[in-house]
């Protein structure tokens, strides 16, 4: 009798080596993820965002723009050639949390940074339809009225700099003379602005 047919025989050594075979699979697919530098090792120049790009990017999470946007340009022909270099596990050290997102009812953005003038993102987010008329995003008209006061920005990048985003002191000092006084909108189209741009943009 040859080897196999004693395993194939014996349901119960069977069902034992099944569970070696794939958690030995699962090992060496997940734990090298741990130590891999690719994941955890910024792209070069990455920078944690400055004041208002960080307000910008809190807007964008209460806005909710992130649960039609994702951040996640897939390596796939397709992608590339629509929006640009795939992402990059280097260039989201510092995201806390990260905006890859999961649903695209609108583009990606992790590469929109750029792509149109500051003009072009006010006037798109104040309605929409006034520069792409067949758009069903929703209009953002409050973002031009409300002013931020950047009380809280400096406890922010406090809090961030605790889970490793490199803050120095004299940003968080310097954060609230920074944020003070700019507009929701502002504050929302410099964060648009950078998005992506630390990598080549391939359009
Ligand atoms: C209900 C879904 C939805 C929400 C919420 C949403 N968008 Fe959109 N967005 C879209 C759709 C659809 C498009 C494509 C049509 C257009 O350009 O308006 C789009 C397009 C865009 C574009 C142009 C992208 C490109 O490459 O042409 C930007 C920038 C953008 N949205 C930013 C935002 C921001 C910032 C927010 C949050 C304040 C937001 N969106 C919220 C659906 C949404």
């Amino acid at each position: 009798m040859k080897n196999h047919d004693i395993v194939e025989k014996n349901i119960g050594l069977m069902a034992v080596l099944t569970i070696v075979a794939i958690s030995f699979g699962s090992l060496v697919e997940i734990v090298p993820q741990f130590f891999l530098k690719e994941t955890t090792t910024p792209v070069e120049g990455l920078k944690p965002l400055g004041a208002v790009a960080l307000e910008g990017r809190d807007i964008y999470i209460r806005e909710g723009c992130h649960v039609c946007h994702t951040q996640m340009i897939r390596p796939l022909r397709a992608e590339v050639e629509r929006y640009g270099h795939y992402s990059l596990a280097g260039e989201s050290v510092y995201e806390h949390p990260f905006l890859w997102g999961s649903k695209r009812t609108g583009p990606d953005l992790a590469r929109v940074g750029g792509r149109y003038s500051d003009a072009w993102q006010k006037a798109h987010l104040y309605n929409p339809r006034n520069v792409v008329p067949e758009s069903n995003m929703p209009a953002f008209p409050w973002l031009f009225d409300n002013v931020l006061d950047g009380k809280d920005t400096g406890k922010k990048m406090a809090a961030l700099r605790k889970v490793g985003v490199p803050y120095t002191d004299e940003d968080i000092a310097g954060a609230e003379a920074a944020v003070k006084g700019v507009s929701e909108v502002d504050a929302l189209v410099v964060y648009l602005q950078q998005l992506g741009t630390l990598v080549q943009q391939k359009r």
